[in-house]
């Protein structure tokens, strides 16, 4: 066995861990317990790559108490988790997994669309709950999906995905906003028209919310935001955390100056705004838009791959940044 030891943060696929086991000596965490940053850091020690999820941040601290740290793979598309300058100037690769999750991830922003706007789990707790005595003419009447029109707010592949399945499935206009415009060959194969985010919340019925988290992004929905939708507007958010002024959106959705959200993703996640609890129009899913066994296996495979990749051949195969100080060997 190799002496490269590298640490797998939390629990993943066994068979997975098993591939891993063959090329590393692994740390494994098959207990799944999440690891406070002091923790996560001293796990780290001696390590020189490590599989990571979303949950586990890798920042300067942690950098600088394991300097011979070179690759860190996140089981994610997102990175937010990563000081990615940090870990450059440290020269660590960073990787991530995007591609495998797009379409998983587009299906799961359009049944969340669905069950908002149709309003699902509201009425399956009335039916649970015995309160369903009779058939009646508006009951849990809810928006419009087909031939409504879709806000797109984060136009990248999983923003694309969604695009697709909402003009050529559902008939829908799209409208989107991103930082920048893309080019007239994909706008005219999403069939979507490029707008302000001022237009896209004033005219679209349901906006969707698919955007990178940064500094730039945080609270891209808040109050004044959520002022300019329309009262009959459904909001969705399969992006991150932190995107949504989650406590702005409690309050328009209680005073129902919007009709209802749905939300894969919290601010403080796993912890909620309790207020969200609260109101009955938002439907509330776990961070799971890529949780399909195809896909996070896939996703798992991916950033094992990162791994054995970098370390056999000098390369990872969908890194963040380019590092030049501390190669694989
Ligand atoms: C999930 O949220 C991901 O970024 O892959």
């Amino acid at each position: 066995m190799t002496q490269t030891s590298i640490l797998v943060a939390r629990a993943i696929f066994p068979e997975v861990l098993e591939v891993l086991s063959q090329h590393f000596q692994v740390e494994s965490n098959q207990s799944d317990e999440v690891l406070t940053a002091e923790v996560l850091k001293q796990k780290m020690h001696g390590k020189v790559g490590a599989l990571t999820t979303g949950s586990e941040r890798i920042d300067a601290a942690l950098l600088q108490a394991n300097p011979q740290l070179k690759i860190v793979a996140n089981m994610a598309v997102g990175f937010n988790n990563f000081d990615v300058p940090a870990m450059t100037a440290a020269g660590v690769t960073a990787t991530n997994t995007p591609d495998v999750l797009t379409e998983t991830t587009a299906d799961f922003g359009f049944a969340l669309l669905m069950a908002t706007a149709r309003r699902i789990i509201e009425s399956e707790h009335y039916l649970r709950q015995g309160l369903w005595t009779k058939w009646s003419y508006d009951m849990f009447a809810g928006a419009e999906v087909h031939g409504s029109t879709l806000g797109i707010i984060g136009m990248g592949r999983i923003g694309q995905g969604i695009a697709k399945r909402a003009a050529h499935g559902f008939g829908m206009r799209v409208i989107y906003h991103n930082r920048s415009r893309l080019s007239a060959d994909l706008e005219a194969t999403c069939k979507a028209t490029y707008v302000s985010k001022d237009e896209l919340l004033r005219t679209a019925d349901h906006v969707m919310l698919v955007v990178p988290y940064s500094a730039e992004s945080h609270h891209t929905i808040g109050a004044q935001e959520l002022s300019r939708m329309k009262p009959s507007a459904t909001l969705v958010n399969i992006a991150r955390g932190g995107i949504v002024d989650d406590a702005a959106l409690a309050v328009a959705l209680k005073n129902k100056q919007i009709a209802a959200a749905g939300l894969d993703v919290f601010e403080g996640e796993p912890a909620l705004n309790p207020a969200l609890l609260t109101v009955p129009n938002v439907v509330l899913t776990p961070h799971i838009a890529s949780s399909t066994v195809k896909t996070r296996l896939a996703m798992a495979q991916l950033a094992a791959d990162n791994l054995v990749s970098f370390f056999t051949s000098g390369h990872a195969l969908t890194p963040l940044n380019q590092v030049a100080a501390k190669s694989a060997t």
